[in-house]
């Protein structure tokens, strides 16, 4: 009986505080993490946002760095040994943070290797999408396409939905109907799709230039204040809405739409760690690559919904940036996050990893 009513408030206690989701400037309440997720597998790989290939016996990362910086390793456990970089120059995209681009995501398709890359700068959505290509996955034969999209200011970004979205965090997804997607965003009005064209170069629109998209998931809430003198470009001026890092993969029979919440970086202080606002994995299912994705609740990742997979527990703080990788004992999500025996330094932060099983068709860490 006694569980029963301790169940019964904290099922109350959990509708009360999922207050529902709007773009009013009304701060959203957010619960911290709950306890339980497992401790990671620790490597020595210091990284943001990873982006992992495994190409025969040898794992290649790929993230944030000058020209984009590539590690190789044996396993993922490691050694992870530094071996170059995706550009031998800076970015040809004339915006942003062309010297170290962000959050690369590379895949291979056939014999060759597609490096999609953001430029930005910090807080801004200022932002575009490019793609550099290879015939081998480490450094040395990359070649720089350039300009995918772009938001803010430049050719085309007056496009819906690129008018009210941030162009970083690529990731490309191939349907099985040959559709190809590529999912991104951050901040704003959350993650969005857009279709390309089956050369991957390109992207695909109708006749009167309408770009194919679809939108993912979006944080309604308003999680923590924007910046001062924010505006549209610098600065959301409705407050920050922080879902970013999407990565969209297939489990029979269901597409899973992964990605962070909350706050990536900058615990400099007491305030910021104890906020229960850090970065969280958070995944949500649908019968579609289009959506719509649903929570367990059933809640649309667009109105706010996600299911926490993995969270702060023990050192591990603010896991995110993550992706999956397949292997044949099924798939493993891998991440970065910060030890907080180490440091909540930026470039402090660790590639970790666990193994995925699905109960019910939900992932869980184990
Ligand atoms: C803003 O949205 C919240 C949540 O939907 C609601 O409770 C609140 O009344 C709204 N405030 C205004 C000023 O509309
Ligand atoms: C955190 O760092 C400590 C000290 O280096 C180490 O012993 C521990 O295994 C690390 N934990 C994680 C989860 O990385």
């Amino acid at each position: 009986m006694a569980v029963l009513v301790v169940l019964l408030l904290l099922f109350t206690l959990a509708l009360s505080a999922r207050i529902r989701p709007s773009y009013n400037g009304t701060f959203r309440e957010e619960v911290p993490v709950a306890a339980g997720f497992p401790p990671p597998h620790v490597t020595d790989l210091r990284i943001h946002d990873p982006s992992i290939i495994r190409v025969g016996g040898t794992f290649y990362s790929y993230s944030v760095g000058p020209r984009m910086v590539i590690h190789q390793a044996p396993s993922l456990d490691g050694p992870w040994t530094q071996t170059g970089s995706v550009l031998s120059a800076d970015s040809i995209i004339p915006k942003g943070d062309r010297k170290a681009p962000w959050a690369p995501n590379t895949i291979q398709i056939g014999d060759t290797f597609y490096c999609y890359y953001a430029v930005s700068n910090a807080g801004c959505r200022d932002s575009a999408i490019g793609l550099a290509t290879s015939p081998s996955p480490g450094p040395g034969g990359w070649t720089d396409h350039g300009l995918l999209i772009q938001s803010g200011y430049g050719e085309g970004a007056e496009r819906f939905p690129l008018d009210q979205s941030n162009t970083i965090d690529p990731n490309i997804f191939l349907d099985f109907d040959g559709t190809v997607y590529m999912i991104y965003g951050s901040f704003w009005t959350g993650i969005w799709s857009i279709a390309l064209h089956s050369d991957l170069m390109s992207i695909s629109t109708t006749t009167d230039g309408a770009l194919d998209a679809t939108h993912l998931a979006a944080e309604p809430g308003v999680i923590f204040r924007a910046r001062k003198n924010a505006n549209s470009i610098c600065g959301d001026v409705t407050g920050a809405h922080p879902v970013e890092g999407a990565f969209l993969t297939y489990h029979a029979p269901y597409y899973y739409l992964w990605f962070s919440w909350g706050r990536c970086c900058e615990f400099k202080n007491e305030q910021m760690r104890n906020s229960g606002k850090e970065y969280r994995i958070r995944v949500g299912r649908s019968a579609s690559a289009r959506g719509p994705f649903v929570d367990k609740q059933g809640q649309d990742l667009v109105d706010g919904g996600g299911e926490t997979v993995y969270g702060s527990n023990g050192e591990v703080f603010a896991p995110g940036g993550q992706g999956i990788l397949t292997d044949e004992l099924g798939d493993i999500l891998y991440y970065h996050y910060l030890n907080t025996s180490i440091s909540y330094d930026f470039w402090e932060a660790r590639l970790g990893y666990n193994r995925l099983e699905y109960v019910d068709g939900w992932p869980v860490a184990v």
